[in-house]
């Protein structure tokens, strides 16, 4: 059958006045876990930030300041998170954006919950089973709110800490404030205490809707994991940029060497460096080469490794005019919902036919790649929740129907999303 919803859209102008919606997700259950429980609230409100550079600006705030508060939480912690709105006059809402929450606990104003009206709180309630770097945003009116600043970063931390914590750990989120780029709030880039010889994890997010090319300068380093994910035996990587879509998160991994500094830049972020350690400040690196890991790190032992028969399929063409944002040549309302049932493989064909980066973002379910262009990986596994697609861009995926409910697939930068490249995934 077919939904009739509203769905978080910016170009639906009366959504913000529903008295009512179809909510189209089950309550969840909760079970009964010892868990430990790991208790936040966030205030969404209008606030006046400064921004690190003697500017101010009207943003919309989680506790008074965006990124809202950095959650860091265990892996097998239950999270209850209460949504508090002070004045946000839209509503709003928190999506966990990489997490496999239930669908009653995703956010998606119009689909899993009503917004949270000013004055009023939601709880949100799930188990952080995968440790990983993840964000978190408002799913009501998100290019507006987003924007504006109702974001933020939680990290999951593995449970067997061991060595890691010998690393120093370092979280970097980039957004663009109305339009001014920001990494952790401040417009002046990061700057960061280190010893010769530190290992560093930075994982970096980007809360932007454009895509970001990072190098590392002063240091080799491997590329960890991709949006929380573990890849397996990353090589060295050097004068290599990485690509960073909208939505998407890269835990680099690299070691501050004894001579200088290391400063990991984007062109399109001249004025925010990110610099750890002392000494002098490292040589730029001349290479363009662009990472990419169609055939980076290893393959897992043999016979694990097989593309899945799937027991559905479906093409996305992502497209894009002046006005028209389209998913096989229509708009959100227009496109038909990927239809799956529960416990099915499906493998989803995501197509770039132009118009700039579309990173594709599936709510609810983490999908493996398989293959470019025709081209079967033959690297390390790559699992993710939002597919970076670059014009003539062909990917496979396939991803398992294990997280029942009616869930959001559209393209990260939010205002392709919010001008039509959206769709559902449906459990029948
Ligand atoms: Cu982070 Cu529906 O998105
Ligand atoms: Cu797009």
């Amino acid at each position: 059958h077919h939904h009739e919803m509203s769905a978080d859209m910016a170009s639906m102008p009366d959504h913000s006045h529903a008295s009512s919606s179809a909510i189209a997700c089950e309550a969840i259950v909760e079970e009964d876990t010892d868990a430990p429980v790991k208790t936040y609230e966030l205030v969404a409100a209008r606030t006046v930030l400064s921004l690190g550079n003697g500017k101010t600006k009207a943003a919309r705030t989680f506790n008074g300041t965006s990124p809202g508060p950095e959650l860091r939480v265990t892996e097998g912690d239950k999270v209850v998170v209460t949504l508090k709105n002070k004045d946000i006059e839209d509503g709003v809402t928190l999506h966990w954006h990489g997490i496999n929450v239930p669908c009653s606990q995703d956010g998606v104003a119009g689909v899993s919950q009503d917004a949270v009206a000013p004055g009023e709180q939601f709880t949100y309630t799930f188990v952080a089973d995968e440790p990983g770097t993840y964000w978190y945003h408002s799913h009501q009116m998100s290019s507006i709110q987003a924007r504006m600043g109702l974001l933020g970063s939680i990290v999951v931390l593995p449970k067997s800490a061991g060595a890691e914590t010998e690393i120093m750990d370092v979280n970097a989120i980039y957004q663009e404030l109305d339009s001014t780029p920001l990494l952790n709030g401040s417009a002046e880039g990061l700057t960061l205490d280190g010893h010769p010889g530190d290992l560093v994890r930075l994982r970096l997010t980007n809360a932007g809707n454009g895509t970001l090319r990072f190098r590392v300068d002063g240091a080799s380093f491997q590329v960890a994991a991709m949006d929380g994910h573990e890849l397996n035996e990353p090589g060295p990587l050097r004068d290599v940029e990485v690509p960073v879509g909208a939505g998407q998160r890269y835990d680099l991994l690299f070691r501050i060497p004894d001579s200088h500094k290391v400063v990991v830049r984007s062109d399109s972020l001249k004025n925010l460096p990110i610099t750890i350690g002392e000494g002098a400040v490292p040589p730029e690196s001349g290479g363009k080469e662009r990472f990419s890991f169609v055939d980076y790190g290893s393959p897992l032992a043999e016979g694990q490794d097989r593309k899945p028969a799937a027991d559905r399929g479906f093409e996305l063409k992502l497209g894009q005019s002046l006005f028209v944002n389209t998913i096989n040549g229509r708009s959100f309302h227009e496109i038909p919902p990927m239809n799956v049932k529960e416990g099915e493989t499906v493998r989803i064909a995501i197509v770039n036919e132009g118009g700039g980066d579309h990173p594709f973002h599936i709510h609810g379910h983490t999908f493996r790649v398989w293959s470019k262009n025709g081209v079967p990986l033959t690297g390390s596994p790559v699992y993710l929740d939002t597919l970076l697609t670059t014009k003539g861009d062909r990917f496979e995926v396939t991803l398992t129907a294990d997280n029942p409910g009616l869930w959001m697939a559209h393209c990260h930068n939010l205002e392709h999303a919010s001008m039509g490249m959206s769709m559902m995934l449906n459990y029948e």
